[in-house]
């Protein structure tokens, strides 16, 4: 019997709280806590008779420690799970030292204002050093582990798909697969349709600097980086067909490359439609993607979170999207002296999805591990004390209540490598 503090109300969120309340013999108390009180009231209301957990709401600012101490100390959670923006994570990492509890979250840190001269500092540093320039790195919460430790606490990071999931797959097939790993391709396909010409299906602002920073890959004990989109594979992917995929950074990778150092490659791609990408590079080009204010009338506005305003909410896209997400891991590696390949990944339908808690797959594919991952900390199967990520725990009970709770894995022994 735990009691959980969920910050952020948004669409991973609405999911991990669904989630959780259909596991109320252990999140048998949550409060839904976030800057916009009236949502987390009306998930409230709409859960009511639907589940014994015992919802109550809050409305905090996060970006403000303060206030999230003082909901700690007031609420008294045995976890706080971090489902706001990755621009939140070093405030609730404090937060949770400060009152001794336990954190976890989906994504890692990276700043609102990028423009933020002592931020730039070390942004361009780090860039320098590692040679990769994507605005999001562990590093700022890695200079966390010490003080988790010390504090007999766990942050587990990232604990959505990918990342996330994407990491377990990683630590079973070294556990059960492979004597030795040489390469991961991390393959993230949407086959899904929302029938508009132009929205994302999470957080636009994150979503958007993500997919228009330059791709990187891990080779050979160091990275490699490549003009945004400019690596380009086409994938036969089971359940959806043929689809376009791109070399993107993702923040997975540098966990990976860290834990499991004898991997030789590692790759991430993701599938984008022609439209999408169309419409993201005429966006940049005219500056819609720039998070520096911009006067206007009179009036300061960022222009990203304008372009934010105007476009579908990703919470709102559940109904209208058919068709399937396939997300995994293909390895090659060695076992007892031979070559071999291998590959795991999950298949989630939108529409089933939209049935089950009233959102599409891409929301629910990042929600339902994070319920899980909490699932992990509360029920200490995961106990590992300072600041981890996903791949450094053992992956055979996460992969079982992913297969329970509603993303259950599929294998291929022979599956059909990128390139
Ligand atoms: N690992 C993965 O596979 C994966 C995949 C997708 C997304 N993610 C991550 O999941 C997280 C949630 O994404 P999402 O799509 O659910 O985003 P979202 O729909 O925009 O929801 C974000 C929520 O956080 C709240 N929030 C924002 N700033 C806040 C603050 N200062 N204080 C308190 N609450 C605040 C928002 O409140 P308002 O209602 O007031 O805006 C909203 O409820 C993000 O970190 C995203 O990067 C991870």
């Amino acid at each position: 019997m735990s009691k959980v503090l969920i910050i952020g109300c948004g669409g991973v969120a609405s999911v991990a709280i669904r989630k959780c309340c259909q596991v109320s013999g252990v999140f048998s108390e949550i409060c839904i806590a976030s800057r916009t009180v009236e949502k987390c009231e009306k998930l409230a209301a709409d859960l009511v008779g639907k589940t014994d957990t015992k919802i109550t709401t809050a409305k905090v600012n996060a970006d403000d420690v303060q206030q999230v101490i003082a909901l700690i100390k007031n609420y008294r959670p045995d976890l706080v799970m971090n489902i706001a923006l990755p621009y939140q994570d070093l405030t609730i990492m404090d937060a949770c030292l400060a009152c001794g509890v336990n954190y976890m979250d989906t994504a890692n840190y990276e700043p609102e204002d990028i423009e933020d001269p002592k931020w730039r500092k070390v942004y361009e540093k780090r860039c320098k050093e590692k040679g990769f320039s994507a605005y999001f790195d562990y590093s700022w919460q890695w200079a966390y582990r010490e003080k988790f430790e010390k504090a007999g606490l766990t942050a587990l990071l990232g604990c959505g798909f990918d990342p996330g999931v994407t990491q377990a797959y990683c630590a079973y097939a070294k556990k059960h697969v492979f004597d030795r790993i040489d390469t991961i391709d991390i393959l993230d396909c949407n086959g899904g349709d929302h029938g508009y010409p132009f929205a994302t299906n999470f957080n636009p602002e994150v979503n958007l600097r993500e997919v228009s920073a330059p791709g990187s890959y891990w080779e050979n004990g160091h990275w490699v980086e490549i003009p945004a989109m400019s690596i380009k594979r086409e994938y036969d992917f089971d359940q959806v067909g043929k689809k376009d995929m791109y070399l993107l950074h993702h923040e997975e990778i540098e966990s990976i490359a860290e834990n499991i150092p004898e991997v030789k490659r590692i790759r991430f791609f993701m599938t984008f439609g022609q439209s999408y990408l169309t419409h993201m590079r005429c966006l940049e080009n005219v500056g819609m993607l720039s998070t520096t204010p911009v006067l206007f009338e009179g009036k300061e506005i960022v222009p990203i979170k304008f372009l934010k305003a105007l476009l579908p909410d990703p919470a709102s896209l559940g109904p209208r999207t058919h068709g399937k997400t396939n997300i995994g891991c293909i390895f090659t590696g060695v076992k007892d002296g031979k070559e071999k390949t291998y590959s795991i990944y999950n298949v989630c339908d939108h529409q089933e999805c939209y049935r089950e808690v009233k959102s599409q797959a891409i929301s629910y594919t990042t929600g339902v591990p994070a319920m899980c991952g909490a699932l992990m900390l509360l029920t200490g199967k995961w106990n590992k004390k300072g600041v981890h990520t996903v791949e450094e725990f053992d992956p055979d009970p996460f992969l079982d209540a992913l297969d329970r709770y509603g993303l259950p894995r599929s294998e291929n022994f022979d599956p059909k490598l990128v390139d």
